[in-house]
């Protein structure tokens, strides 16, 4: 790991303490909202680093050598920096709703990719098999460098994250390993797609990119990707993992529960996708279209997301958070009311998510993918 990241992860990455004196007071609020713990909100993980450290990747060996190699050559070592590329914001001047929906944007994502730097570099620490060691090592320098990059853009607007201190307080979710290949594999794969979906459509778009972050996306999502690809092969090591029944039920839920939190927290953001110049039902779906063809790699079934009841059921699904969180804000017994009813609602719309019969898929022999979009 370089000098950089590591002063990232252990130093103090924002000037000001979270509770102590600052002339920068809404550092407090972007590291609160990093805090969170919701359904919605980025989670840290935490899992049975013996178990993962104990894999054998001889079945993957040629594979995973190569993808090994490609990692250690740091293709992407000299990206996270700004250059004359990088346009100065008028944070000041930027629409109230927009900036408030950027900020959420940007510290969500930073959090996003911080907590993959910390579970990485957990793995790296606590494991002994080499090849495990070296790949978490590969994973964590990438990922400090993205939630590093957002927290410079953040910084610029007075409002860094303290990821330090979220190290130490933000509380970890357990998951058991084989949950950590299903949820980072997707989450890899698609941050990945979500990246180079954007970074596209400002390509062919240019007068909508507000921010000149996106810019950087394109090398970005390669890193993703790669880290995709390293879980894959993970998975590949053992075919239980894909090919036992009850896990595959656990993949559709995986599956359900990614793409259907992704849906819901993009339509809280109606102000940053009219900036984009995005329709969000159309870019949501292009996402999980994108994923759902890298995912045939090694998921043996894919979500129907052309079914008739794919989209009105997510639209549910949307409709009962924004209840949700209209009732919390209400609170009293009115707001109690209404949690439960709307909470019902969600399962309710997730169960009928979840139901939707998936399609089928031949898994194929070789795993390795390239970036092609
Ligand atoms: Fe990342
Ligand atoms: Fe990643």
């Amino acid at each position: 790991m370089n000098v950089q990241s590591t002063d990232r992860l252990n130093g103090a990455p924002s000037p000001v303490s979270r509770h102590g004196t600052t002339d920068a007071p809404d550092t407090t609020s972007s590291t609160d909202l990093a805090m969170q713990n919701t359904i919605l909100t980025p989670r840290f993980y935490t899992t049975d680093f013996d178990e993962m450290d104990a894999i054998d990747v001889t079945p993957v060996r040629e594979d995973w050598d190569k993808l090994l190699d490609q990692m250690r050559s740091d293709p992407n070592k000299g990206h996270f920096k700004k250059t004359e590329d990088w346009d100065q914001i008028d944070w000041d001047g930027m629409e109230p709703e927009l900036k408030k929906e950027f900020i959420d944007f940007l510290v969500s994502s930073c959090t996003a990719e911080f907590s993959g730097c910390v579970l990485y570099k957990e793995m790296k620490r606590r494991g002994n098999n080499p090849d495990i060691c070296e790949l978490f090592s590969f994973m964590s320098r990438d990922e400090a460098r993205h939630a590093g990059f957002i927290n410079d853009a953040l910084r610029e607007a007075g409002i860094a994250v303290n990821l330090g201190f979220l190290t130490k307080e933000k509380k970890y979710t357990y998951f058991r390993p084989k949950f950590i290949y299903y949820a980072t594999y997707l989450s890899e794969k698609i941050g990945y797609a979500r990246y180079i979906t954007i970074y596209r459509h400002l390509e062919a778009n240019p007068e909508h990119r507000f921010h000149p972050i996106f810019k950087w996306f394109r090398e970005w999502c390669n890193d993703e990707f790669s880290h995709g690809e390293a879980f894959a092969l993970l998975m590949k090591t053992d075919p239980k993992l894909t090919e036992s029944f009850v896990n595959k039920l656990w993949i559709k839920f995986f599956l359900t529960a990614v793409y259907g939190t992704m849906w819901v927290r993009d339509h809280a953001r109606p102000r940053f996708h009219e900036a984009l110049g995005v329709d969000i039902e159309w870019y949501d779906q292009e996402v999980f279209r994108k994923t759902s063809t890298i995912a045939r790699q090694v998921f043996p079934l894919e979500l129907d997301i052309d079914h008739p009841r794919w989209k009105p059921t997510l639209r549910r699904l949307e409709r009962a958070f924004t209840d949700l969180d209209a009732a919390k804000r209400r609170g009293g017994i009115a707001g109690a009311v209404g949690r439960m009813t709307a909470g019902a609602r969600a399962a309710l719309a997730f169960a009928g998510l979840y139901t939707i019969p998936s399609k089928r898929n031949a898994v194929p022999e070789n795993v390795r993918l390239e970036p092609a979009y």
